[in-house]
């Protein structure tokens, strides 16, 4: 089977892209490298540059590799709290009705959206299940439940499956600072020894899974057609104080108190989700404990910096 994986140059598709091929799966790659980088492909995997607002230059990728699905992860990053630019709305909207009309004109069967925590509201359970209320606070929440509401339209009026998974935040080598991961910024800090900068009290949390079992996530929904809505989370909430310490303990240096700043524009209080669904579907849990997670990150910065 091929699977065609949009955003392959990226910090999630780069691991699915090898997870994939490494399951022996026919792997291929779009992206236009606007963030993302050639040098992240795991080798052998072929790349074909194109932007997914370009109709035809996707229907013209989709005829090339005729994959049995597409994973689409494609995505820019919205600056937190502003009016969107049009341009940014348009790759994460329109981009991706773009390659799911592709892929359905063209008869792929499955359909992987990237969805993620940021379509939940304040979080009032242990954690959110995917009955859970939608209440997006951010222009990535908004964004990703709009493409949710189009293919579930598509979804049921069409003969495929189609997996929407919504990550919680994800962490690990080959993260970038753009998205503005507290990890990867804790992470850089404590390697610089300089102490870390907190936006709001620090006691509000988040669920953090390691990019490696993300991308296990997507091969087993992949594996099993799961078509539906599924969270990709451990259930384990983490305050972003107590994240803070973990890393420094990761980094072996003694640990600097953090510097806090102003909340950021729709920073919710809690975010956690129940994997429970995508369990009972496919089997898929993650599996790496954050403390492990996190010594993992700082080793491959250790060696990427010893490279450099
Ligand atoms: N990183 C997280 O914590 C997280 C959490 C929830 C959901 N997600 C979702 O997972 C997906 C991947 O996220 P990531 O962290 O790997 O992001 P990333 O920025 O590292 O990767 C995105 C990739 O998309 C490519 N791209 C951007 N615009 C494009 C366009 N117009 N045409 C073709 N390619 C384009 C970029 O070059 C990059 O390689 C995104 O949809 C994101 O919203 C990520």
């Amino acid at each position: 089977m091929s699977v065609l994986v949009t955003g392959g140059a990226g910090f999630l598709g780069s691991h699915v892209a090898g997870e994939l091929a490494a399951s022996g799966l026919e792997t291929a790659v779009v992206d236009d490298l606007s963030t993302g980088s050639r040098d992240r492909i795991p080798a052998g995997v072929p790349l074909i540059e194109a932007d997914v607002r370009d109709a035809r230059a996707i229907s013209e990728a989709i005829g090339l590799v005729r994959p049995r699905a597409v994973v689409h992860l494609a995505a820019r990053r919205f600056p937190p709290g502003e009016v969107p630019a049009s341009a940014a709305v348009d790759v994460n909207i329109a981009g991706a009705l773009v390659v799911a009309r592709a892929a359905f004109e063209a008869g792929v069967g499955h359909f992987v959206f990237a969805s993620s925590a940021a379509v939940y509201g304040e979080l009032t359970a242990k954690a959110a299940t995917e009955d859970f209320d939608t209440d997006p606070r951010t222009a990535n929440g908004v964004s990703k439940l709009a493409v949710e509401g189009f293919l579930r339209i598509a979804r049921d009026e069409q003969n495929v499956a189609v997996s929407i998974l919504r990550f919680a935040n994800l962490y690990g080598p080959g993260s970038s600072s753009a998205g503005g991961s507290a990890v990867h910024e804790f992470v850089e800090r404590s390697a610089l020894g300089e102490p870390h900068r907190i936006d709001g009290g620090g006691g509000q949390t988040r669920d953090f899974v390691f990019v490696a079992d993300a991308a296990r996530a997507v091969a087993a929904v992949l594996d099993a057609r799961a078509d539906g809505v599924f969270n990709v989370g451990t259930g384990d909430e983490t305050s972003i104080d107590s994240l803070s310490r973990m890393v420094w303990e990761a980094a072996g240096g003694a640990p600097q108190p953090p510097v806090h700043r102003a909340g950021r524009a729709g920073d919710l209080r809690r975010s956690c989700l129940d994997g429970a669904r995508l369990h009972a579907a496919t089997g898929f849990r993650p599996s790496t404990a954050l403390a492990g997670g996190l010594a993992v990150t700082f080793e491959s910065r250790r060696a990427i910096t010893f490279q450099a």
